[in-house]
């Protein structure tokens, strides 16, 4: 039984592109993260960059959260459904060199490189509040994991 009329169903067809459109995978639209100038603690600070994984877009359509599921602690998974490998322990494996371009790259780099590319968004600048808050939540991710992996064989 077709309950909708055919004028109503396309203006909802629409209405739900549109959202999509807008909050990238489904996610609820969110503000932009409001990063205080200063904060009292390392563990305030990863709170902050905790809040900016999770919510902000950076101008973009996604989250950090939308492909590094679950705060990047377990397996991720990018829009096309492909599997990514966790974030716990990746900060300890940078600096890292990158063979397509032959130059070593930081971990900030790396979140510049998937604000500007996985997100689509404005990457905060290099040295910003909100670049290191983000990197030191990011690094928190790998308390205790070994670092210096990508110096094996060297
Ligand atoms: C569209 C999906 C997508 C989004 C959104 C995204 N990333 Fe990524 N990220 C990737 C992919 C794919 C890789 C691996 C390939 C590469 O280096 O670009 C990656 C790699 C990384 C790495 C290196 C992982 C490793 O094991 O070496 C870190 C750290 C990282 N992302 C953090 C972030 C943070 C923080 C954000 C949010 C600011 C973010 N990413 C947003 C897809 C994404």
């Amino acid at each position: 039984m077709r309950r909708w009329g055919k004028g109503l169903g396309l203006a909802a067809l629409s209405l739900a592109v549109s959202a999509l459109a807008w909050s990238g995978i489904g996610e609820a639209a969110a503000p932009p993260v409001v990063v205080p100038a200063k904060v009292g603690s390392m563990a305030a600070a990863v709170k902050v960059g905790q809040d900016l994984y999770m919510h902000d877009r950076f101008g973009g359509m996604r989250t950090c959260n939308t492909c590094h599921t679950n705060g990047g602690r377990g397996p991720g998974k990018l829009p096309n459904g492909a599997t990514i490998p966790s974030l716990q322990g990746a900060a300890a494996a940078f600096p890292r060199f990158v063979p397509a371009t032959g130059r070593v790259i930081t971990l900030e780099q790396q979140l510049v490189k998937c604000i500007a590319g996985g997100i689509g968004g404005r990457p905060p600048a290099l040295g910003s509040v909100a670049l290191n808050d983000l990197a030191a939540y990011v690094t928190s991710l790998s308390k205790g994991a070994v670092m210096g992996s990508q110096f094996e064989g060297h």
